[in-house]
C-alpha cells in the first residue's frame, strides 16, 4: 500500500475502533502528521487520561504507552512496536531502587517517567523534563533521590540548590553525546539565534545553552519570542514541528542527524497494523497498575497544585 493509502485506511479503523492517535514530538513526520495529539510526554500522560476513546494508539517509546494504560486501565492501549524502548529507562530497574532505599531511607524518590512500569512501583514521585524542577521544590523533603538521568539531574539540583538530590548515573545517548565544538561552531556563525537544548544534554553543551527546556517548553519558547532563530539540541522530530508550526522562523539543529532510533521504529506501516489486528496490546496486573499509579497520580497533582 502507498502512504496516502494507508493514511486513508489508519483514518477509517480509527473512526470504527473509536481509536484516538497520541504520538510523541519525536516521531517521524508522517506519524506527527497523522496523530489526533502530538505533545510531550506530560501532556501525553495527561491527555491519554482525560480521553473518551475505546482505544489508544500510543506512537512512542513503551514507558509512554505503560504509563497511558497505568494511568487508563480500562481504555485499550495499543503500542504498535514492543522493540521501541528508551535505553535510558533499561539503566535501572526495580531491585536498584530498592537497594538504593537502604542507603537513603529518610529520602524521597523522584523518578523521571522515562522508567519501567516495574521500576515506578518502587518510587514516591513521578516527574517528566517540564515538571522536575517544580516538583523537587515542592517535595516537602530536602533529601530527594533523583533517577536515572544524571543530566537532568544536574538541572535540577542545580535549580534547586537547597535541597540535597543524590543523583544516579543514566543517561539518554541521544542527548548526552551532543557535541559542543559543533555547538560553538554554529553559535558563531548565527550569533543572534536563541540556542535551546534538552535538560537530558551533557554539561557542556548545557552550560553553553541559553535555555534548557523539555520539548513542550520549547514550543512554547518559540512561539512567544519575538527572535527569528533558534538553535535547537534535541531530537530532529521535534526540529520537524518547530519548523512546520513557525514557518517564519528559521531553526538549526545543533548538529546533523539528532536521532532517537527507538521513536523511529513506528512507521506508518506499523500503526496501519496495530489498529487493523490490535497490536500490541499493553497488559498489565491490577497489582501493577495500582503500584504504578501512585507516583504518577502523584506526579498529576504536584502539576496541577
Ligand atoms: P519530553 O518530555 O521533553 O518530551 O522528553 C521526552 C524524552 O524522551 C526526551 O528524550
Ligand atoms: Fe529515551 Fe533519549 Fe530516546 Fe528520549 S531521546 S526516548 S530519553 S533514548
Amino acid at each position: 500500500m502507498d502512504d496516502k493509502k494507508l493514511v486513508d485506511e489508519i483514518l477509517k479503523l480509527k473512526k470504527e475502533k473509536n481509536a484516538s492517535i497520541l504520538a510523541h514530538n519525536y516521531q517521524s513526520e508522517e506519524i506527527q502528521l497523522i496523530a489526533d495529539h502530538l505533545g510531550d510526554s506530560l501532556e501525553l500522560a495527561r491527555i491519554s487520561s482525560d480521553l473518551n476513546n475505546d482505544v489508544i494508539v500510543f506512537c512512542g517509546v513503551s514507558f509512554m504507552a505503560e504509563s497511558a494504560k497505568v494511568l487508563s486501565p480500562e481504555k485499550v492501549i495499543l503500542h504498535p512496536v514492543r522493540e521501541a524502548r528508551c535505553p535510558m529507562a533499561d539503566m535501572i530497574n526495580a531491585k536498584k531502587v530498592r537497594e538504593l532505599r537502604k542507603k537513603y531511607p529518610k529520602a524521597t524518590f523522584v523518578a523521571y517517567i522515562n522508567t519501567n512500569v516495574e521500576t515506578k512501583m518502587e518510587i514516591d514521585v513521578v516527574c517528566t523534563s517540564a515538571n522536575a524542577v517544580d516538583i523537587v521544590r515542592k517535595i516537602p523533603n530536602d533529601r530527594i533521590v533523583f533517577l536515572p538521568d544524571k543530566n537532568l539531574g544536574r538541572f535540577v539540583k542545580d535549580q534547586v540548590p537547597e535541597k540535597d538530590v543524590v543523583l544516579y548515573d543514566g543517561y539518554c545517548y541521544v542527548h548526552d553525546d551532543l557535541d559542543k565544538d559543533q555547538l560553538l561552531k554554529l553559535k558563531e556563525k548565527y550569533h543572534d539565534a536563541i540556542t535551546l537544548t534538552h535538560p537530558e544534554a551533557n554539561e557542556e553543551v548545557s552550560n553553553l545553552s541559553d535555555h534548557l527546556l523539555g520539548t513542550g517548553g520549547m514550543l512554547k519558547f518559540v512561539k512567544n519570542s519575538k527572535n527569528k532563530r533558534f538553535i535547537i539540541g534535541t531530537e530532529e522530530g521535534m526540529i520537524q514541528r518547530l519548523a512546520r508550526e513557525n514557518p517564519n522562523k528559521e531553526f538549526f539543529a545543533t548538529q546533523s542527524r539528532i536521532i532517537c532510533k527507538d521513536m523511529k521504529k513506528i512507521t506508518l506501516n506499523n500503526v496501519y497494523n496495530s489498529l487493523k489486528n490490535n497490536r500490541y496490546e499493553i497488559k498489565l496486573s491490577e497489582e501493577i497498575i495500582k503500584k504504578a499509579e501512585k507516583p504518577l497520580e502523584m506526579m498529576l497533582k504536584y502539576s496541577h497544585d
